[in-house]
């Protein structure tokens, strides 16, 4: 299968933030490949993308065969399941594909609460996904802090910074796919071992819309940086 050097595989993109990527991707004009482990689940969220976005290219596939289809697979499953979808995709990945690691390993995936984490022996959910992939296979961390209901909300910005982790050619793709969603903006985030701040950001955030009453989901701004 010949990639389609435009298109966005998401897998676990039937789930709220997977979903949420898709429809922005799709209504910015890209190529949109949804991924899950049943082909027909994965179906059905394209259709759903469709009917909110007309007119999208988007395309529902098992996780496998949508990985085939694009150079940058977004992984949007819970952490829990995140080595083991990943090691189901080492005959299908290939040098010079992007992954692009969006987990937050919640205390949640031992039962616990979604207000803390859990230690990771890697350091982060991206640095295991890093030593999970095929050769070649580049690994970026992106989008631990963006909102899933934000996400969905079409007709609003989603505003919030999104720290891009990882090597500084292979952050450059997704820098670019932060850009195709109003509101986001991309920040530098340095080395893929930053991931492990990053995603712990994560829970303090959820901490932060219990305590606010925000169920929406708040974004993170930085001041006082440089434009571009
Ligand atoms: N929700 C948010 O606001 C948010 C914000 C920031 C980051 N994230 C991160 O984004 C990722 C997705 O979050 P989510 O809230 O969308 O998660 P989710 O809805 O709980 O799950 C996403 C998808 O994961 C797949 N999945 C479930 N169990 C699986 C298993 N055993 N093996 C393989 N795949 C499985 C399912 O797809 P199929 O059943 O179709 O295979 C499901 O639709 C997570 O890593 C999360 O930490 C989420």
């Amino acid at each position: 299968m010949t990639q389609n050097p435009d298109a966005i595989a998401i897998l676990g993109g039937t789930g709220d933030q997977g979903l949420g990527l898709a429809l922005r991707f799709a209504k910015a004009g890209r190529p949109v490949v949804i991924g899950s482990r049943k082909a027909d689940r994965a179906e059905q969220a394209a259709s759903e993308v469709l009917e909110k976005v007309p007119g999208a290219d988007v395309t529902g596939f098992e996780n496998g065969e949508a990985t085939k289809r694009a150079p940058v697979v977004i992984l949007s499953v819970p952490f829990e399941h995140t080595a083991g979808t990943v090691k189901g995709l080492k005959e299908v990945l290939e040098p010079g594909q992007i992954v692009v690691s969006m987990a937050v390993p919640l205390a949640t995936a031992v039962g616990d609460g979604a207000m803390r984490t859990i230690g990771v022996w890697q350091g982060s959910a991206a640095e295991m996904v890093a030593g999970l992939v095929p050769d070649g296979v580049r690994v970026v961390s992106a989008f631990q802090n963006v909102a899933a209901h934000r996400l969905m909300d079409l007709d609003h910005p989603v505003e919030c910074d999104v720290l891009v982790s990882g090597k500084p050619k292979d952050r450059e793709p997704v820098v670019a796919l932060c850009e195709l969603i109003p509101g986001l903006r991309a920040i530098n985030g340095g080395p893929l071992g930053n991931a492990r701040i990053v995603e712990e950001m994560t829970a303090l955030m959820i901490g932060l819309n219990i305590r606010y009453k925000v169920p929406e989901g708040c974004g993170i701004r930085f001041t006082g940086l440089p434009d571009g």
